[in-house]
Order: C-alpha cells, then structure tokens, then sequence
C-alpha cells in the first residue's frame, strides 16, 4: 500500500504530465494553424490561376491568329490587339505621380509579391511605381465587382478588404498587396468581387498606362535582339520577317564564368547564339576522363543547333563551357 506521501507524488507526477500534453496540444494546433493558413493561400492562388486560364487560352488563340509577330515570354501581359508600333509608344508621355519612399517601396514590393506580375523587369516596375496614382474608398464601399470591365490595377497602402466569388468569400487582403490585375493582364471581366471592410488608401494604374509600359518594354527588346541578330554573320541572308520571328522567340540568359551552358550527353531543347563573352567546347572522350578542348566560341557563334533539327537529340558529344 502506498502512504499519502506516494500518493501525492504520483498525483504531482501526472498533473506534470497533463501539462506538458496540454503544451504539446497547443504547439499541434498553432502548426496546424499555420498549415491551414498556408492552404487557404495556395488554395486562393489555384483559383486565381482557374479563374484565368479559360480567357488566357482563348487569347492565346486570338494573339496567334492577330498578331503572331507579337508574342511575349516570361511575362504575363494582356493580348488584347493592338496597332501601335515603337514609334507610337516612344511618343506617349506617361502620368507621374509623386510618392514617399515608402509608398514606392510598398508597391514595388506589392508588385514583387504578386505571382501574376513579379516576372516584370524592374525597369516596368518602376514605370508602374512611377504611373500609380492614389484613391482613397470608405468603408463597405464596392471596388471592384465580379462580371465587371475592369479598367484599373491597385495596390493596397492602407485598409482591409474581402475578396468574394459567387458572394463566397476568397480571403480578405491587408497592406503590400495588389489586387484587380487578372482583368487587365488576361483581357477578361472582373474574376470577383473586392469590397472594404475598413477606409481603405490605395494607389491605381489605368489599363492604358499599364498596357503602353508592357508593350514599350516588348518593342524596345525587339528591336534590340533584330539588331543583334542582324550583326550575326551566319544570319545575313534571312529575311526580315524570319529575323523578326527569331526576335520574337529570343530569351536573354546569363551564365557565370566557368559555369556549364550544355553538357556532354545531356538532352538538349536550346539553341545558343553569344551575344557577349567567350564559350569554350570541350568533350569528354573517356568516360569520367578529362575532357579535351576543341574550340572557342565568342560573339555571334553559336550551338545547341541540333536541338533545333532534332527535338529528341541526344547530345552531340560535346560541352559547352565558358
Ligand atoms: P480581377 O479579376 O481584375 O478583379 C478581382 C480581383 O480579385 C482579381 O483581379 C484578383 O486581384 C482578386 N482575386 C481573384 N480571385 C482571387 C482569389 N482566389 N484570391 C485572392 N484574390 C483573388
């Protein structure tokens, strides 16, 4: 039998235990929370990507029939149709609006947050930074409404508001965020509803500013990469139109000193034209041996052409190097 003394002891010993359950249920659940949060924000980043892919694929098809000539990579930007040329876009004055450093840092940084617009160069950001301009709403005020033509993107500097579909609610969005983008970069109507739960500050950019920065910003590329490929010798024969197709597919890559471009034996899906620096080839005669050099590439050589007659090539049996 054990004395009140024994039992005292095992009781203190379980209520230690119960404590530090109770201390282990509540870390459990302030993680689950934080799960549940990051599924909520996934969640809201899978329907802003559904509720634009129909209209984004649409456009593909109206952008390829319209204006092939056209095409955009690596950023998201609205098709919608358009007659300008560089010439026309060089000559439009964009509006500027004065802002603290913060207020510039809070929205570029809103921007650099946003999967739909952080792929802009910084230079269109700063445009962007530079166009917004501020409006300022009451609480329960409707800013934007589903169905809607959307004419504005904003950026949220103050204030809270809730983003419903369907009167189901989204998520509500604070300080830093942008909102209203999917209208202006997809060409489709308003994807939900977005309403002030408190005074809201916000800054906003009309679809014209937003459209001649990203179209600018396209041209001058353009015309950049025809000119290079125009200095190329091995291209001086093509035509215009083929040159400008090249243009239009051209990305611009930078490797590091002495980094790998292609390996010996690796699939290759890439044609490389150097636009600045020198490459060497070397290949690997023995597995695991030391590779032998062949050549140097500089400017306007270029390789990985295999990949562009064979789409399955193999590697050619050699690596690029620079
Ligand atoms: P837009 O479609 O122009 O107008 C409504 C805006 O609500 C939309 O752009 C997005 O900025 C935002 N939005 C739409 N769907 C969601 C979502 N699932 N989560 C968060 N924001 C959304």
């Amino acid at each position: 039998m054990g004395t009140l003394r024994d039992l005292q002891y095992a009781l203190q010993e379980k209520i230690e235990e119960l404590r530090q359950r109770d201390a282990l249920i509540d870390e459990l659940e302030l993680e689950l929370d934080q799960k549940d949060e990051l599924i909520q924000r996934l969640q809201n980043e899978l329907d802003k990507y559904r509720s634009v892919i129909k209209p984004a694929t649409q456009q593909v098809h109206k952008q390829t029939e319209l204006h092939e000539q056209q095409r955009t990579k690596r950023q998201a930007i609205s098709a919608e149709p358009t007659a300008f040329d560089i010439q026309d876009l060089s000559h439009v004055t964009l509006p500027f609006y004065h802002k603290s450093p913060q207020s510039k840092e809070l929205i570029k940084e809103a921007i650099l947050d946003n999967d739909f617009m952080k792929n802009l160069e910084l230079s269109q950001i700063q445009e962007i930074v530079d166009c917004m301009y501020p409006v300022e709403y009451g609480k329960d005020s409707c800013i934007i409404k589903e169905g809607d033509v959307g004419s504005l993107v904003y950026v949220m500097e103050d204030g809270k508001v809730e983003v419903t579909k369907e009167s189901l609610k989204l998520c509500t969005m604070g300080p830093g965020k942008v909102f209203g983008e999917l209208a202006i970069l997809y060409n489709c109507t308003r994807t939900a509803t977005v309403k002030t739960l408190t005074n809201v500050k916000l800054w906003a950019i009309d679809r014209q500013c937003f459209q001649t920065i990203m179209m600018r910003t396209g041209l001058i590329k353009h015309t950049e990469y025809m000119e290079f490929l125009k200095s190329v010798p091995t291209f001086h024969g093509l035509q215009e139109d083929i040159l400008s197709k090249l243009a239009d597919v051209l990305e611009e890559t930078h490797y590091e000193d002495g980094e790998y471009i292609i390996r010996q034996g690796a699939r290759g899906d890439t044609f490389f034209i150097i636009s600045k620096g020198k490459v060497n080839v070397t290949r690997e005669d023995v597995p695991n041996g030391e590779p032998v050099y062949l050549r140097s590439l500089g400017k306007g050589d270029w390789f990985g052409e295999k990949a562009l007659n064979d789409w399955l090539w193999n590697g050619d049996g050699t690596t690029y190097k620079i």
